[in-house]
C-alpha cells in the first residue's frame, strides 16, 4: 500500500484529462498526491480542467498540455514536453492512454489516417513508444490503456483497417478498442516478464460521459444521449485506473485486462499472437518507426538517447 508521501513523488500523464473518465482519474490521483500532467485537445478546456484538478490536489504539481493527438507530430511533441517536465525527476510512473473520439462519418487526420484509428489507437501506440524509457526509469512503470467491453464483439478489418469503404461509426470504434487490447498484450509480450514496465487494458463499463455526442449526429447521437444515462459516473469508472496506478506490486503478468478493479479474461481474439504482431508492425509503419529504431527490448538503454530537449509549443495545438 502506498502512503501519500510515497505518492507525492509519483508522476502520471493522463490523456483526455479534460472531461469524463480522464478528468475523474486525474482528480482522484491528484487527491492522492500525484504530480499530474494532463493532456487535452484545446487550451481552453485544459485551463478549466487544470483549475478543477488543482482544487482537489493533495499538494502535487498539476499541469496541462494542449495537443491534438490525431496529429503524430503533436504526439511526439507532447512526449518531448513530458520528458522536459520530468527531467531530473525519478521518471514517469504511470501513463494513462485514455483520450478517444467517436465520429459518425469518415474523417481523415492531418497525417491521412482515419480519425478514430489515429486518436484511439495510433496515438497511444506512439506516445507509449516515446515514453517507455521514462516509464522504465521508475523501475515499475505502468501503461494503462482505456479500452472497452465492445472489443469482444469485433475483429480487425485487415483488408481496410481505415474503413475507407463501408465506414460504420460503431464498427470503427469497436475495432479501435480491440486494437487497445491487442496493443497491451503485444507490448507485454515484447517487454518480457522481467520488464520494469507493465501494460494493462481497462474496461470502464458503460459510463455517463459525452463521448458519443461530440463527433456524432443523428441516430448515433440520439441513442448515446439516452444510453449514457444508464452508465456509471466517470468517478466510479476511474476507480480501476486509480487502482492500477496505485497498487504497490505487479500482479500476475497474465492479468492484463481489468474491469471494476479486478482482472478479467479479454476476448480470445485479442490474445491471438498473429493479430497482435500484425497490428504492432502495421502501427510501426503508420507511425514512421524505422526498423533501425530502438526496439521495445532495447528501450531501457534507449532513454539515454531521449534525455533533455527544449520544450516546443505544439504547432497547431490548443485550437
Ligand atoms: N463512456 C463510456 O461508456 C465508455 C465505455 C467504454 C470505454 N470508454 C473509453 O473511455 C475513455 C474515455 O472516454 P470518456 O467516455 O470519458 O469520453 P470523453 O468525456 O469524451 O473523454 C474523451 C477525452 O479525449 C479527449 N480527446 C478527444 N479527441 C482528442 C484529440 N484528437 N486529441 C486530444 N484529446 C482528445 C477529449 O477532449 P475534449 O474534452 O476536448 O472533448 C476528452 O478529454 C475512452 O478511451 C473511451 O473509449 C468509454
Amino acid at each position: 500500500m502506498n502512503t501519500q508521501n510515497d505518492a507525492i513523488r509519483k508522476a502520471v500523464l493522463v490523456t483526455g484529462a479534460t472531461s469524463g473518465i480522464g478528468l475523474a482519474a486525474a482528480k482522484a490521483l491528484a487527491g492522492r498526491g500525484f504530480h499530474i500532467i494532463g493532456a487535452g485537445r484545446t487550451l481552453e478546456r485544459c485551463a478549466a480542467a487544470q483549475a478543477a484538478v488543482s482544487a482537489v490536489s493533495a499538494g502535487g504539481l498539476v499541469e496541462y498540455v494542449a495537443a491534438d493527438l490525431s496529429v503524430q507530430s503533436q504526439v511526439r511533441t507532447l512526449a518531448d514536453i513530458v520528458r522536459e517536465r520530468l527531467a531530473g525527476e525519478r521518471g514517469l510512473d504511470v501513463l494513462v492512454n485514455n483520450a478517444a473520439f467517436v465520429s459518425s462519418w469518415y474523417m481523415a487526420s492531418e497525417d491521412g489516417y482515419e480519425m478514430q484509428f489515429a486518436v484511439n489507437h495510433l496515438a497511444p501506440f506512439l506516445l507509449t513508444r516515446e515514453l517507455l524509457p521514462l516509464l522504465a526509469r521508475t523501475g515499475a512503470g505502468r501503461v494503462i490503456t482505456v479500452s472497452s467491453g465492445s472489443h469482444f464483439r469485433t475483429r480487425m478489418r485487415w483488408r481496410d483497417v481505415m474503413f475507407r469503404t463501408g465506414y460504420q461509426c460503431l464498427f470503427v470504434y469497436k475495432q479501435s478498442k480491440l486494437a487497445n487490447v491487442l496493443f497491451t498484450h503485444e507490448l507485454n509480450r515484447r517487454l518480457g516478464s522481467q520488464s520494469p514496465v507493465r501494460a494493462y487494458a481497462v474496461d470502464p463499463g458503460l459510463v455517463d460521459t459525452g463521448i458519443g455526442e461530440k463527433g456524432t449526429t443523428g441516430l448515433v447521437k440520439w441513442i448515446w444521449s439516452r444510453r449514457r444515462r444508464k452508465g456509471v459516473s466517470p468517478e466510479k469508472a476511474a476507480e480501476t485506473i486509480v487502482h492500477l496506478a496505485t497498487m504497490s506490486e505487479y500482479i500476475d503478468p497474465e492479468a492484463s485486462y481489468w474491469k471494476e478493479c479486478r482482472p478479467e479474461e479479454p476476448s480470445p481474439y485479442s490474445r491471438r499472437e498473429r493479430e497482435m504482431t500484425r497490428l504492432w508492425e502495421l502501427s510501426e509503419r503508420l507511425c514512421g518507426i524505422e526498423s533501425g529504431d530502438p526496439s521495445v527490448r532495447d528501450f531501457a538503454s534507449a532513454f539515454a538517447l531521449t534525455g533533455e530537449r527544449e520544450p516546443i509549443l505544439i504547432q497547431g495545438g490548443g485550437r
